[in-house]
């Protein structure tokens, strides 16, 4: 099976920055590779080629909803997928459980991909709620062949910590048992970490936020990624 790697841009690159990334960029053959801009830079991500997943995605098909996006719309532009549930929209936006399987299912419906995220804060692996948590998390998602579930312990995200091979394989093998869906690992992912986590039996891929809006780290992770999906 193919590793996936997906980059998470967060609230950068707009569209001049997102063009000069992908002229400069080749996803090595082997690995599946996806780039998730922000909204007003997704065409021009699109441009080179590259498969495109959005950061979030709205159920309602459209409607009195400032500042958000439907599927229909994102398909229409010819975006693949979207991300759902990341934990900066439950911190900052008020994203919760259900609002998250809502969005996940209405973009599986349309016809889209979906990386719906999931993780514990480091309050609650410390409680030793993390089980608990991801059980939660998981059980208002329902199996789909596009689905792919993103294992983001937030403690990790963005603060160069990183869930150790073992910690990251058990939930990943936790998750796997509650629902059949790929899992990408995601927090501090960077080149010389990416081996020893996508190695792990049920570390399926990975979502990268910082490293992913460099060049050579994301094509180094995406190179190792395709060195471990031919072997
Ligand atoms: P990070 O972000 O790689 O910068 O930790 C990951 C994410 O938020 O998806």
């Amino acid at each position: 099976m193919s590793v996936l790697i997906a980059g998470n841009w967060k609230m950068y690159k707009g569209p001049a920055e997102a063009i000069e990334f992908c002229r400069a960029f080749a996803a090595p053959a082997g690995a599946d590779v996806v780039v998730c801009p922000p909204y007003a830079s997704l065409r021009e991500a699109m441009s080179s080629g590259l498969t495109v997943y959005a950061q979030n995605v709205h159920w309602a098909e459209e409607g009195a909803f400032t500042g958000e996006v439907s599927a229909g719309m994102l398909l229409e532009l010819g975006v693949a997928g979207s991300i759902v549930g990341h934990s900066e929209r439950r911190q900052h936006f008020g994203e919760t459980d259900e609002t998250t399987a809502r969005r996940a299912e209405r973009a599986l419906e349309a016809g889209l991909g979906v990386i719906a995220c999931v993780g514990e804060t480091e309050a609650e692996r410390e409680r030793d709620e993390t089980e608990d948590v991801l059980r939660r998390q998981v059980s208002v998602l329902s199996p789909h062949d596009r689905l792919v579930v993103a294992y983001e312990p937030v403690w990790a995200i963005g603060t160069g910590k990183t869930a150790t091979p073992q910690m990251a394989q058990e939930a990943h093998a936790l998750i796997k048992s509650l629902l059949a869906a790929p899992v990408l690992y995601g927090g501090s992912v960077k080149p010389e970490n990416a081996e020893e986590l996508l190695s792990q039996p049920d570390v399926d891929g990975a979502l990268v936020g910082g490293a992913s809006l460099d060049v050579d780290s994301f094509t180094a992770i995406c190179e190792t990624a395709a060195r471990l999906s031919r072997s």
